[in-house]
């Protein structure tokens, strides 16, 4: 565990929340922590400080547009020699409720026993996918719609974009005998498997950095949360994942973005059956016809 690490502060719009914490995540730090108006994150402290200081004014000056009450000048840096840092980052993950089906908790915590829910143990902070965002939310709770509609009968999925892992666990623990989990970032991965492994399903999901349009078999559900502008440009390739009457779990789409997604779906193959909104993000359950 490193001795020291670069702390930072930022007072914002609680509406920029999401976007500024996938940016520090993605930025590399593995503690984002959102309290009641700020978001601390938490990166070691190296001689890269000075660009990661960098990256993150010009990414609050490329938001200023969409959220104008951002002001850099609520911005706190500060270097951190605690050894208890871990303890107070643990502080404020605790199991959260994910729809009617999940729990998802992180490691050090025990887990919930709750009848009729599936508990996921997640490590936060290391890849997307820690139960709290919109569109991870948005995707289980369809993972559940799903499942249920299925009967909870076997069925085979596949995961695009697994990041922690997290939707590929839901499956596996909703009745997936087998799941394709991909990701294209290797530090994902990494994480996944950690995590496939803390939950007992590492033997039901198949893990890997394969590009889908390398992935030959067909599905009877799909669930991909990714961006708008990554589902679109993969709609083809997606559509021909999708085996007949099976599900697609669309996620990561700017509410305003939603209709130009379906819109890249073929109306004769594919139809809307719900769409989910929270916060600024839509997720939206398709099935083939
Ligand atoms: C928003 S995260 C979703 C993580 C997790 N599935 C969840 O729902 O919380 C998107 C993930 O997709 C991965 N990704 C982005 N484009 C991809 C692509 N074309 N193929 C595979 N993975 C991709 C990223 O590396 C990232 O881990």
């Amino acid at each position: 565990m490193p001795s020291s690490w670069l702390q930072l502060s930022l007072r914002i719009d609680p509406a920029a929340f999401d976007a500024v914490s996938n940016f520090l995540i993605e930025r590399g730090s593995p503690g984002v922590v959102i309290k009641k108006n700020e978001v601390q994150a938490y990166f070691v402290h190296s001689p890269e400080d000075v660009s990661i200081r960098r990256d993150v004014q010009r990414f609050l000056r490329g938001i200023n547009k969409l959220y104008p009450h951002l002001h850099e000048s609520r911005l706190l840096w500060k270097i951190l020699k605690d050894r208890n840092w871990n303890n107070s980052w643990h502080r404020f993950f605790t199991p959260r409720k994910v729809g009617r089906a999940f729990w998802v908790t992180p490691p050090w915590k025990k887990s919930p026993r709750f009848q009729r829910r599936q508990v996921i143990t997640i490590e936060p902070g290391m890849a997307f996918g820690t139960g709290t965002h919109a569109t991870t939310r948005g995707c289980m709770e369809f993972i559940e719609t799903v499942a249920r509609s299925l009967n909870r009968t076997t069925f085979t999925a596949l995961d695009i974009g697994t990041g922690s892992g997290i939707l590929a666990i839901a499956l596996a623990k909703l009745g997936a005998r087998k799941v394709w989990a991909v990701d294209n970032d290797p530090v994902a991965l990494k994480v996944a498997r950690e995590n496939l492994r803390c939950n007992g399903v590492e033997e039901k999901v198949q893990l890997s950095g394969t590009a889908l349009r390398r992935i030959r078999k067909s599905f009877p559900v799909v669930v991909a949360n990714l961006t708008a502008e990554a589902i679109m440009d993969l709609a083809d390739a997606l559509q021909k994942k999708v085996a007949p009457a099976g599900f697609l779990i669309l996620s990561g789409i700017l509410n305003p973005k939603a209709k130009e997604v379906i819109g890249s779906f073929s109306p004769d193959d594919f139809r809307v059956l719900k769409r989910r909104q929270e916060k600024e993000w839509a997720t939206l359950l398709l099935q083939r016809k």
